[in-house]
């Protein structure tokens, strides 16, 4: 079993849609692998994920729900990636991480075949068009992170 936790700011938009795209994925093709989430920030604890991600999802076939969380150190002791989707995700991971743990912090498009090693921009502040860009950039990451697994 493969343990993996997204993280990114706020843990409503980029971090929740590439765990909904990894638990379709995984549950498509019968993998053995456990996903969950979480944000650097506390700003959105208990909430839902945005309604622009649930929309995107919802587009591509998948129906999902999550609760946000903030990452903990303890995370870094039960998960196996904890795969981040910018660097400055990565940067407050790093304030949270045990340091003999520190590399198992990974950035998403470490895995991209396109363009490799950028940030995963966070469509927040953006429209749909975003939030879709979004969705094929983390798509198109996950399915070369399961390959290389
Ligand atoms: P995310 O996007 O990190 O992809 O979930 C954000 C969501 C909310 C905020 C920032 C980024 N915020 O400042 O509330």
């Amino acid at each position: 079993m493969t343990k993996v936790m997204f993280v990114c700011l706020g843990n409503i938009c980029r971090s929740p849609m590439a765990e909904a795209i990894l638990k379709h994925k995984t549950a498509e093709r019968n993998l053995d692998i456990e996903v969950d989430s979480c944000g650097t920030a506390d700003y959105h604890i208990g909430d839902s994920p945005d309604p622009r991600t649930l929309d995107v999802l919802r587009k591509n076939g998948i129906s999902f729900s999550h609760r946000g969380q903030q990452l903990k150190s303890t995370h870094f002791y039960d998960y196996d990636y904890l795969i981040t989707m910018d660097e400055s995700n990565r940067t407050n991971a790093l304030q949270v991480a045990p340091s003999d743990l520190e590399n198992k912090i990974v950035k998403m498009r470490d895995y991209d075949i396109l363009d490799k090693g950028g940030d995963v921009a966070d469509p927040w502040y953006g429209d749909e068009s975003d939030f879709e860009l979004c969705y094929e950039t983390l798509d198109r990451c996950i399915d070369e992170f399961i390959r290389l697994l």
